[in-house]
C-alpha cells in the first residue's frame, strides 16, 4: 500500500468542482486581460497589497489563495511571459556567496535533510547555451524556514548561493532536498484548510528551490 505523505497533496474527495470552475473562470478573465492589455509585476503587487489589507481586517488569507493563481498567469503566458527578470521575492536576500560550478550551497555541518544534487543547462530563447549566466539559488531548510528571516541562530546565507554557468550553459550544485512548507499562522486559521481543499489547493507550497537568472529571456531544462 502506498501512503501519501506529501502535505501539499489534496484529497480529490475534498475538492468542490463548482468552486474550482468559478476560480478558473476568474483566471480565464485575467488571462485575457494579460494578453490584451498586459499584466505587469506592479499589478501583482498592487493586487496583493489590497488582498493583504483585506486579510488584516478580516483574517481571511485571500493573498495566500491568490498568489498561486497569479504565478500561473505569469508563468503560462505566451513567449515565456514572465513578470520580471529580477530575482526579488519576499524570501530573497542579496549578497549570497559565490559557489563553484559544480558547487555546494553553504550549509550547517549537521544540516538536516536528504542530500540533493541538481544540474541542468541555461538556454536563451533560441535554445542556445548561455555561458556565464548568474544563477541565484535559495530555498527553505528542512523545517520550512528560509535563513535570514527569523532570529533563530541560522547563518543568514544558509542554503543560499550563486554560481555562473559554464561555457555550455551547464550548472550543478549540491544541497539538501527542499520540503513542502506552509505559513503556520495562516494554517492555524479555523476552516482555512477546508476552503483551500475545496479549490483543489493546499496551504502547503510544494517542495521547491528558487533559482533565478540574471539575464532576461531565458529558459532552462
Ligand atoms: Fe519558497
Amino acid at each position: 500500500m502506498t501512503t501519501i505523505t506529501d502535505p501539499s497533496y489534496v484529497d480529490p474527495a475534498l475538492i468542490n468542482p463548482r468552486a474550482v470552475r468559478l476560480v478558473e473562470a476568474f483566471k480565464d478573465a485575467l488571462i485575457r486581460l494579460r494578453d490584451e492589455e498586459g499584466l505587469p509585476y506592479d499589478d501583482l503587487n498592487a493586487a496583493a497589497d489590497v488582498l493583504q489589507k483585506i486579510q488584516a481586517v478580516t483574517g481571511a488569507p485571500l493573498a495566500l489563495m491568490a498568489m498561486p493563481l497569479y504565478s500561473e498567469l505569469f508563468q503560462d503566458g505566451r513567449d515565456g511571459y514572465t513578470p520580471s527578470d529580477d530575482v526579488d521575492s519576499p524570501t530573497y536576500i542579496p549578497g549570497s556567496p559565490r559557489i563553484g560550478n559544480p558547487g555546494t550551497l553553504p550549509m550547517r555541518p549537521d544540516e538536516p535533510g536528504t542530500p540533493l544534487i541538481a544540474s541542468g543547462r541555461v538556454l536563451d530563447g533560441h535554445g542556445r547555451p548561455l555561458a556565464g549566466a548568474r544563477m541565484e539559488i535559495y530555498h527553505a531548510a528542512n523545517n520550512g524556514n528560509y535563513s535570514g528571516q527569523y532570529d533563530d541562530g541560522v547563518p543568514t546565507h544558509n542554503l543560499r548561493g550563486h554560481l555562473f554557468t559554464d561555457a555550455d550553459g551547464r550548472y550543478a550544485f549540491t544541497t539538501v532536498t527542499p520540503i513542502a512548507y506552509t505559513d503556520r499562522q495562516v494554517a492555524a486559521i479555523d476552516g482555512i484548510a477546508e476552503v483551500a481543499s475545496a479549490l483543489g489547493r493546499s496551504l502547503y507550497r510544494p517542495a521547491h528551490s528558487s533559482p533565478a537568472w540574471s539575464a532576461p529571456n531565458l529558459r532552462f531544462e
